[in-house]
């Protein structure tokens, strides 16, 4: 079931040097209980696309379709009471600096008229669940990066929400910090049953824990679907500069005859690239290779440059159709990122 759809969405901001159309006809479709990414780089939408869905921002055009109730058409009132099951995480944590952690997870309570001692009870539950116990009396000054965005976290679970939305919450995070926060988000999920849209300009973030990703680039959806499909076939432009190779090296490689084969963590590719060597005896240049994690699955992909005679290359090529091998021509790889 679908909690979340965006049909035909646009948003267009008046600015003084012109309109600016940061959204075009978005279509998105979210299930409930998912892990949905959405990906692209600085000015893409992002920002623009998560505020819609809690109408943060008013779309211009389209509808916004929240347990299959169309928010765009909704009285204040009514808007008001939907957007309480949809909770915010941002980079910047967005604590209130004069409360301390408990205080500023017990501040959604208060607004929505919860008694105190009621609220400070579960606050504190809230606490354990994000494994701060032994930090509520702490200022958000007094707290690293990752502890204040696991407070904010805390906070936006407090009115009980269905879906938390995440407009790139670990970007000011280290890496080993970033994964921790990542866990707990996916441990969320688990646990609630909450459904969670992480947004984010790095690859790294939609491998370790999203299920679905959609790709957007100029205010448009590139491409979207189940992360571990995108990652092996990528098909749009914008998805294959996330996909391919490159995203940490300088060198480009380009030229002719570049093919990409991934594979999953249990096929054996190794003997299968030296014994279409020792078959076809062609000259492969292994371009690149890497094995990354995909949804707790280990998946690879392998970029290999063949030889330019036409007949040499065939010869490769039909050895991996024969073996049935994944793989895809592509025209360069190493785009900087
Ligand atoms: N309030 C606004 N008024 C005018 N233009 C805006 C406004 N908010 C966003 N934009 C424009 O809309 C486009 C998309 O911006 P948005 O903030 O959604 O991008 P983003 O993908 O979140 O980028 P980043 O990764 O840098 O956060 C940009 O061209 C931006 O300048
Ligand atoms: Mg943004």
């Amino acid at each position: 079931m679908e909690i979340i759809k965006l049909e035909r969405v646009g948003k267009v901001f008046e600015t003084k040097g012109g309109k600016v159309h940061a959204l075009k006809d978005i279509n998105l479709s979210v299930k409930e209980g998912d892990i949905f990414g959405i990906i692209g780089l600085s000015g893409a939408g992002k920002s623009t696309l998560v505020r819609c869905i809690n109408l943060l921002e008013r779309p211009t055009t389209g509808k916004v379709i929240f347990k299959g109730k169309d928010l765009t058409q909704m009285r204040e009132w009514e808007l008001n009471r939907e957007r309480r099951d949809i909770s915010m995480i941002f980079q910047q944590f967005n604590l209130l600096m004069q409360r301390t952690a408990l205080e500023n997870i017990c501040f959604p309570l208060e607004i929505a008229g919860v008694p105190k001692p009621k609220a400070v009870k579960r606050a504190k539950e809230l606490l354990k669940v994000v494994d701060l116990e032994d930090r509520a009396m702490s200022y958000p000054s007094q707290l690293s990066g990752g502890q204040k965005q696991r407070v904010a976290i805390a906070r936006a679970l407090a009115t009980n929400p269905k879906v938390l939305l995440c407009d790139e919450a670990t970007s000011a995070l280290d890496p080993k910090t970033t994964k921790a926060i990542l866990q707990l988000l996916k441990d969320i999920n688990e646990k609630f049953g909450i459904t969670v849209i992480i947004i984010t300009h790095e690859m790294n973030v939609i491998q370790q824990i999203c299920h679905s990703v959609a790709i957007i680039d100029e205010g448009i959806i590139a491409e979207q679907g189940a992360v571990s499909e995108i990652f092996v076939s990528p098909k749009s432009e914008a998805a294959k500069r996330l996909v391919l190779p490159g995203g940490n090296r300088t060198e480009k490689f380009s030229g002719k005859r570049l093919i990409r084969i991934v594979f999953n963590g249990r096929s054996a590719y190794e003997p299968i690239i030296a014994n279409m060597i020792l078959a076809c005896q062609a000259p492969v240049n292994i371009m690149y290779a890497n094995t990354q994690s995909i949804e707790g699955e280990s998946v690879g992909q392998m970029v290999l440059q063949l030889p330019l005679d036409d007949v040499e290359a065939g010869k490769l090529i039909g050895f991996l159709e024969s073996k049935g091998v994944m793989f895809e021509e592509i025209e360069e790889v190493g785009a900087d990122v």
